[in-house]
């Protein structure tokens, strides 16, 4: 596309479109393979090297001009802590009660009620939803609308019900506007998930969504890189976790065509749960 063409409106028209249709990540015209690396510049292929993007790069990552730099792969993530005041939480009413007393964080003063959890406390799977939505936000339970049917639905395909997962979300308030939350609300909030998660002990953590998979995974990629892969995470309490980060359901439901993706990652859950595939008959 030759952004000239257009004028300043249709191109702003365009941006809000992709927005809407759930782009969170500027990408290049043509497909690159990021996972091979950059040619050098004494490689005598003769093509020409792809360019890479530079919203896929790690924060981190070290910039070099020089143009024979080898990459440095990105840092493992490091472990997680849990302040102090919250050790002494050891339970998850007491960490609900202790959340609902929050009030340095502006979220809980615009939305209607908290979304602590839902579910089985004591099931192998947690998962970690973005934020609740309109319904939630009323009922003061997780994935209790639309998304949430939609979850419900993609559980049953794997043989499971609330019964089976323990719910939660990555914010417990529903944000005025359904806005992004503040880097401030995140650093507030993410010890208070990381202590749920280690009360809650879970054999596995699945992460619904762009949002939770960067903060949680510590990673700039988005979340159609992220997703289906396992990683062993330390949530603060030296056990290491495997988690994959998924496609969220309110996504799958705007992008029907992306559901592939997300049965691919929930066939791998299934397997680390411990099932067999059903005999191709
Ligand atoms: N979306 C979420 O991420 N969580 C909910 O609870 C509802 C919608």
């Amino acid at each position: 596309m030759i952004a000239q063409q257009f004028t300043q409106q249709q191109l702003i028209a365009m941006l809000a479109w992709q927005v809407e249709m759930g782009a969170d990540e500027a990408v290049l015209d043509k497909p690159s393979n990021d996972l091979q690396p950059p040619q050098s510049s004494d490689d005598i292929s003769g093509s020409t090297p792809t360019p890479v993007s530079v919203a896929s790069q790690p924060p981190s990552a070290p910039t070099s001009t020089a143009p024979s730099a080898i990459p440095v792969p990105a840092p493992a993530p490091p472990n997680q802590t849990v302040p102090v005041h919250l050790h002494h939480i050891d339970s998850l009413s007491d960490l609900a009660t202790a959340l609902g007393q929050l009030d340095s964080c502006p979220l809980k003063h615009t939305a209607s009620t908290m979304c602590f959890a839902d579910g089985n406390a004591g099931a192998r799977l947690m998962i970690i939803g973005e934020a609740p939505g309109r319904d939630e936000d009323r009922l003061g339970v997780p994935f209790v609308g639309a998304a949430g049917h939609f979850l419900d639905d993609m559980l049953a395909s794997i043989g499971l019900d609330r019964s089976a997962v323990y719910l939660t979300n990555f914010l417990p308030w529903r944000p005025p506007g359904n806005r992004s939350a503040t880097a401030e609300e995140t650093d507030m909030l993410l010890p208070y998930l990381y202590r749920h998660i280690q009360l809650a002990d879970p054999e596995l953590v699945v992460i619904l969504g762009g949002m939770p998979a960067k903060t949680m995974l510590k990673s700039s990629d988005n979340i159609l890189k992220l997703r289906g892969r396992w990683q062993d995470i330390d949530y603060g309490d030296g056990v290491m976790r495997p988690t994959m980060a998924s496609l969220h359901p309110a996504y799958l439901m705007r992008s029907p065509a992306q559901k592939r993706l997300a049965f691919e990652d929930w066939c791998g859950l299934y397997h680390r749960l411990g099932n067999t595939p059903p005999p191709v008959v």
